[in-house]
């Protein structure tokens, strides 16, 4: 089960730092691990070591995820929340991460609400810092799942098409699923409220096509990635009401019609249910989004290994 010992990363704070070979190492430990999860048993990769998930955001998959993959690589998880923590009394996250590497855990896993946080851990610490999601910036563990289920799903990711429909200039999924995609060889259109996708995207992501004809940009995908309104990270109204922006971009019946036959609906959640995505396709035959959420527990088991476990010290 042990990897070759070629790991270089002590850290992962983006896709952007990422080659494709790494990605495709880390596919590859995930396709090695993902069995495990229905044994009893995966391999104890990570005992010995300890892991602190640090979430001063809410979130259900990613932080569930993490603990449990870590649990069953045979790591001891701690679990530290906003309110659980000496943040609230005036600590900078430096020096409670500092404290934690003190206190001999072997890893950070960070989700904070401000972009460059999990870098900046890094730079800091000796311990590797994973990127649970920082502000609008990126959530690389997400990217790698979803880029992961499409691998398993068509066997390839070269030549898919892949359209991103929905809030796309405060998502970080969007953000590390473009730059995700791209190393990997599909072809990303972005669609949505032109105040949510804007023209300068595509300056942003050199290769990434907008498509403002949602037929279009539906019909011509492999896989439709559909994504929520970030409400908690806008400043100002991006459209009038969610009523109407799901009778303009919210995937329904109708216009799933318009997808190939064989075209699949993805969402990294949470779910807003008949906002963005009716719930008869949520659920659905098309839908893989509860495969994403197994997915994601192999791929984090894989990253923890690789950068905590593996590493080339
Ligand atoms: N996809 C995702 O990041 O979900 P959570 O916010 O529940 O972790």
């Amino acid at each position: 089960m042990a990897t070759r010992n070629t790991w270089k990363q002590k850290d992962l704070t983006g896709i952007e730092t990422l080659s494709r070979a790494e990605i495709d190492q880390i596919f590859a430990q995930a396709d090695r691990l993902l069995p495990t999860l229905d044994q009893e048993q995966s391999p104890p990769l990570l005992r010995g070591r300890t892991i602190v998930n640090l979430f001063l955001e809410p979130s259900t998959r990613t932080r569930t995820a993490f603990e449990i993959s870590a649990k069953r690589l045979g790591a001891e998880v701690v679990s530290i929340n906003t309110t659980g923590s000496s943040l609230v009394k005036g600590e900078t996250l430096r020096d409670t991460a500092l404290n934690i590497q003190a206190l001999k855990a072997d890893a950070i896993v960070l989700r904070h609400s401000s972009a460059g946080a999990a870098a900046y851990l890094g730079r800091a610490l000796d311990i590797s810092v994973i990127n649970a999601g920082d502000g609008a910036h990126e959530h690389p563990t997400q990217a790698l799942l979803d880029a992961y289920t499409l691998k398993r799903k068509f066997g390839k990711t070269d030549g898919l098409k892949v359209t991103i429909l929905g809030d796309i200039l405060f998502s970080r999924v969007a953000r590390s699923d473009i730059l995700c995609l791209a190393k990997l060889g599909v072809e990303v259109t972005l669609a949505g409220p032109a105040t949510l996708v804007p023209a300068r995207l595509a300056e942003a992501f050199p290769g990434v096509r907008i498509e403002r004809n949602l037929r279009k940009a539906l019909s011509s995908a492999d896989a439709v990635m559909l994504l929520r309104i970030q409400h908690e990270r806008q400043t100002t109204t991006h459209f009038p009401s969610l009523a109407e922006y799901t009778s303009q971009f919210g995937l329904n019946e109708a216009r799933a019609s318009w997808l190939k036959p064989k075209a699949i609906i993805m969402h990294p959640g949470p779910i807003n249910r008949g906002v963005e995505v009716e719930s008869a396709l949520a659920d659905g035959s098309r839908s893989v989004i509860l495969s994403q959420v197994t997915h994601g527990v192999a791929i984090r088991m894989a990253v923890l290994h690789l950068c905590i476990g593996a590493r080339a010290r």
